[in-house]
């Protein structure tokens, strides 16, 4: 199935008249304007017609390419010229964003991929009023040898379908879904850190895109990626995170959506977050609603105990996001001798386990040197990072970065 991809767009430093990009089933167009091809010029003039296709000032056209070697290896590739090194997790405009939309009551059918910038929204966009919204987020890596590596894409193309049909929502199939992320990230690759400084984080959205008043579904909806090279998520990199758990605000509740990425679930955590981080610590470890006893999740990644040989994460039961990282962990560290286990985890557990970990796409996995519980301190591994979350996140990150052999076949390759 043709899912993507024909747009129009202006190349920073446009390399020559115009270039083709191949994935592994689409041919993505990159236009200069400055060409005299009418046809081409013409698709230009369509695409500065369209809704969302004003160009932002945020563009970063003028931020200049280099061209480098890979030090571990000889192969070479264009760079953009920022400062590489001291990537955060910040967003950064890049050049291009892919948007594909359809009506209520019909499927999305075919995308485009446009110049990075603003989009316009209807003041009664069911997103602004209604909150009808969801994200996602992964990551891709360069490989030495100039690869580019996903890692387990479908896996959120799938988390999306799932919470669409929570949020009353149209999706894009997982094939639609994973062809438009590998558009949007060979689109922008040369926004793709170089291999061991970071990765270009992907963030899909949808949302009802269509103008409602009264409560309903929107009558049209967009589905749209934009990516942004990052680092670490934690100011503190590898090293060991602060948590304090919370007691009063809790991020889900049974029947709600915890369970899905919808976007109404992150503005609620704000405030306790922003009261943890102005006492020093790092985030906020939430407690069920009705018990106010076991461990959820943190703002924005799932938790694991570590006693002995047995990892345990709370079990999803609909308030806790499925986390592609938390499920791949929970193999990764079966492969590698040890139990798993997903319960109930009780606050009085933390009392008893050897380490604590978090994982997600944006924190990959975080030790945890401490939790605050009740004004009751427990420390971790001497707040050093634990033996075996240090072994987990080189398993995982070796496997994201395409450093060993991916025998569970979850890496997509884009070249
Ligand atoms: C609330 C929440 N929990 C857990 C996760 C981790 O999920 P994943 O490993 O798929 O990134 C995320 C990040 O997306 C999140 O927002």
């Amino acid at each position: 199935m043709d899912s993507g991809a024909v747009f129009a767009g202006l190349h920073p430093n446009p390399p020559s008249h115009h270039l083709l990009l191949r994935s592994s089933q689409t041919a993505i167009k990159l236009i200069n304007p400055l060409c005299t091809d009418k046809k081409l010029f013409s698709s230009l003039q369509l695409q500065k017609q369209s809704r969302f296709a004003s160009f932002g000032n945020h563009s970063n056209s003028n931020v200049n390419s280099l061209k480098v070697v890979s030090p571990a290896s000889t192969v070479s590739f264009e760079l953009a010229d920022i400062d590489w090194d001291n990537l955060g997790f910040g967003i950064m405009p890049t050049d291009y964003m892919y948007i594909m939309k359809c009506s209520h009551g019909e499927t999305f059918s075919k995308g485009e991929l446009q110049r990075f910038g603003n989009i316009e929204l209807s003041p009664s966009a069911g997103v602004l009023n209604y909150g009808q919204g969801l994200f996602e987020g992964l990551k891709a890596y360069r490989k030495n040898d100039g690869n580019i590596l996903l890692f387990r894409p479908e896996e959120n193309a799938q988390r999306l379908i799932d919470g669409a049909e929570r949020m009353c929502m149209p999706a894009p199939t997982v094939e639609q879904f994973v062809e438009a992320v590998k558009a949007t990230v060979l689109a922008n690759e040369r926004w793709i850190p170089p291999p061991g400084k970071g990765s270009l984080y992907i963030r899909p959205l949808l949302m009802g895109s269509g103008a409602v008043l009264g409560l309903s579904p929107a009558p049209e909806y967009t589905f749209l990626i934009y990516v942004s090279p990052v680092g670490n998520y934690f100011k503190e990199g590898l090293a060991p995170i602060n948590l304090i758990v919370e007691t009063e605000f809790h991020r889900a509740t049974p029947g709600g959506t915890g369970g899905v990425k919808t976007i109404g679930n992150y503005a609620p955590v704000l405030k306790a977050q922003g009261a943890a981080k102005a006492k020093g610590y790092s985030d906020v470890l939430y407690l069920d609603s009705v018990h106010k006893k076991y461990l959820e999740e943190v703002s924005s990644c799932n938790v694991f105990l570590v006693k002995g040989n047995l990892i345990s994460t709370p079990a999803i039961k609909g308030t806790i996001l499925p986390g592609i990282t938390r499920k791949s962990i929970l193999d990764v560290a079966l492969s590698q001798g040890f139990q798993v286990e997903e319960r109930l985890v009780t606050v009085d557990d933390l009392l008893d386990a050897d380490e604590v970990f978090c994982t997600g796409t944006a924190v990959v996995v975080s030790p945890v040197g401490s939790i605050t519980y009740l004004n009751k301190r427990v420390s971790y591994g001497n707040e050093g990072v634990g033996r075996v979350s240090q072994q987990l996140y080189s398993a995982l990150t070796s496997l994201q970065m395409g450093l060993t052999e991916d025998k569970m076949d979850w890496i997509v390759e884009l070249k």
